[in-house]
């Protein structure tokens, strides 16, 4: 990737879903905001211990964009790619869909996105319902993220969230990094995307640590203590200041695109799901393609694993694979899978769920810490967890590439006489058809439908990492471990949070 292509700012959805509309919006809200956050379970937090933060005018929508262009010219910027040249009715599906999650009140005059565009103002695409958009700008995200020797990630995923915190409203977003003891430069790089971020009125915190995996006595224990560190904000915030967070968008070192986690969010809050994944995919040599990653992990509704395999082979349950295979999200027992949006209630209150390892002594079955926290969820009562499949993430740029290929233009190779497919039939884009295709595949009706959320299963599979040898992963024989008989009751997927978008 050339500097010279880095440097200019993009004229493509990337900069329709994100930049501009949240420049321009983001210079009409003040901050800090001064109505209350609520937490909408009925948590409306005091304001009492509120200590007044100094008001510093918002930088202008120019300060904002050069601010863009340091943060995505400091490296590679692969994520910038994924929604160049999308086709016009996926930018405009976009628009629709995420427009429900833009944070703050928009001008009134309706011209403004479609001057940034470069769509006439009468045009019908640029068109927001505006009507959806008070009740949720006061929806808070907290965005906890794990890092370590990071280096190459961090402008990709800073320019990531700078854009995706400009439609959620960057009041609205609080970033904490954890970082354990890096022995690169990871360290100098996030201080300067600190500062940076700073500027624009994100709040970004950073923390690092210095205590390394011999201290604890099992890998678990100590993986889980690096996660639950990137939490320690959260309930600092809740004792300080009163402030309560609505989402929590917990991510690894890994590149999503700026639509990857909007939808992530999108079907999080529409489900009112405890946990939301995505799909992640690593390079198999064998085969010589992607196949799907985190099956320690990842449980279909029956506890059954997911398959390091081809997408039509990932799972057994047989109604999930249907759905897998058509795109559409699939409740799970258990994933995290690269980035998982859960729903923060379990954390503020009984029985508060933290990650954990297990209790040995009890009898439980040594399962990673997030697979623990999925069945802790599902116990206390937060059982709705699903996986959206249109979400593919790579830890590495060759899986990056395979999954993201650009759109061809079959026009003049077959004498297809459109780009993509069509309004009323999304499927008809013969690239759709292929399971890694653009990633500007139109949305379908189903996916913007609310799941049927069953019961939990009896017994999961449960694949024990002891965590004493040198083995680095499950080391102890597979069982299938019986869960509480509270998570097959149905009020275990019950929506008690409701965390929606009002449509
Ligand atoms: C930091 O945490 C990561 C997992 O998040 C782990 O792979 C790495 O080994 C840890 N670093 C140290 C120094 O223990
Ligand atoms: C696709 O190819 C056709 C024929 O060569 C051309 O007319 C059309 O402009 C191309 N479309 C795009 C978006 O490049
Ligand atoms: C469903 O789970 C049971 C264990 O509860 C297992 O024996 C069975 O093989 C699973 N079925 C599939 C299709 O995975
Ligand atoms: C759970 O259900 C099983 C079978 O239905 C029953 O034998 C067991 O006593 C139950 N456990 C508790 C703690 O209620």
């Amino acid at each position: 990737m050339k500097a010279s292509s880095v440097r200019r700012i993009p004229t493509s959805a990337a900069v329709a879903i994100g930049v501009l509309l949240g420049f321009f919006f983001a210079r009409l809200i003040p901050w800090p905001t001064s109505s209350s956050p609520i937490w909408r379970s009925g948590h409306v937090p005091s304001r009492s211990h509120q200590k007044s933060r100094q008001q510093i005018p918002l930088p202008t929508t120019a300060q904002r964009q050069r601010i863009l262009e340091l943060i995505t010219t400091l490296s590679p910027h692969y994520t910038k790619e994924c929604t160049r040249n999308s086709q016009p009715l996926y930018v405009q599906q976009v628009l629709d869909r995420y427009s429900s999650l833009i944070g703050f009140t928009p001008p009134s005059d309706r011209s403004w996105l479609g001057s940034l565009l470069g769509f006439s103002p009468d045009d019908d695409h640029v068109h927001v319902r505006r009507s959806d958009l008070s009740q949720n700008t006061e929806h808070k995200y907290f965005f906890a993220i794990n890092l370590y020797n990071s280096f190459d990630v961090i402008p990709d995923l800073f320019a990531t969230l700078f854009r995706v915190a400009s439609i959620l409203g960057y009041h609205n977003v609080f970033i904490s990094i954890y970082e354990n003891g890096s022995n690169d430069q990871t360290k100098a790089l996030l201080r300067i995307f600190d500062a940076l971020t700073r500027s624009v009125g994100m709040r970004v915190m950073i923390r690092t640590s210095q205590r390394t995996r011999g201290q604890f006595n099992h890998r678990i224990e100590y993986l889980a203590e690096v996660r639950n560190s990137a939490f320690v904000p959260l309930h600092e915030l809740r004792d300080s200041e009163g402030e309560y967070f609505d989402t929590i968008v917990f991510m690894n070192d890994i590149l999503p695109c700026v639509d990857d986690l909007l939808e992530l969010i999108w079907q999080s809050r529409k489900n009112n799901a405890g946990i939301t994944c995505a799909a992640d995919y690593m390079y198999h040599s064998d085969i010589g393609a992607p196949v799907f990653y985190d099956n320690w992990v990842a449980r279909d509704i029956n506890g059954t694993a997911l398959e390091n395999a081809p997408f039509e082979r990932i799972f057994h349950h047989q109604e999930s694979s249907h759905r897998f295979q058509r795109h559409l999200p699939t409740q799970v027992q258990s994933c995290w899978n690269g980035i998982a949006v859960l729903d923060p209630a379990p954390f503020y209150s009984y029985p508060h769920v933290q990650f954990r390892m297990a209790r040995i002594v009890d009898g439980e079955c040594s399962a990673s810490e997030c697979s623990l926290i999925c069945n802790d969820y599902w116990e206390a009562g937060y059982g709705r967890i699903l996986m959206v499949p249109r979400v593919k993430l790579a830890y590495d740029s060759r899986v990056f590439d395979i999954i993201h290929p650009s759109r061809r233009n079959l026009t003049a190779i077959r004498g297809f006489v459109r780009l993509g497919g069509l309004p009323d039939d999304p499927r008809t884009d013969p690239q759709d058809r292929s399971w890694f295709g653009p990633h500007d595949r139109l949305f379908t009706e189903e996916e913007s439908q609310e799941l049927n959320f069953v019961p939990g299963p009896d017994y999961v599979w449960c694949w024990g990492w002891d965590g004493a040898g040198d083995l680095d992963g499950p080391d102890v024989d597979p069982v299938w471990e019986r869960m509480p008989n509270k998570s097959a009751r149905a009020d275990s997927v019950v929506v008690r949070h409701d965390r929606s978008i009002s449509l």
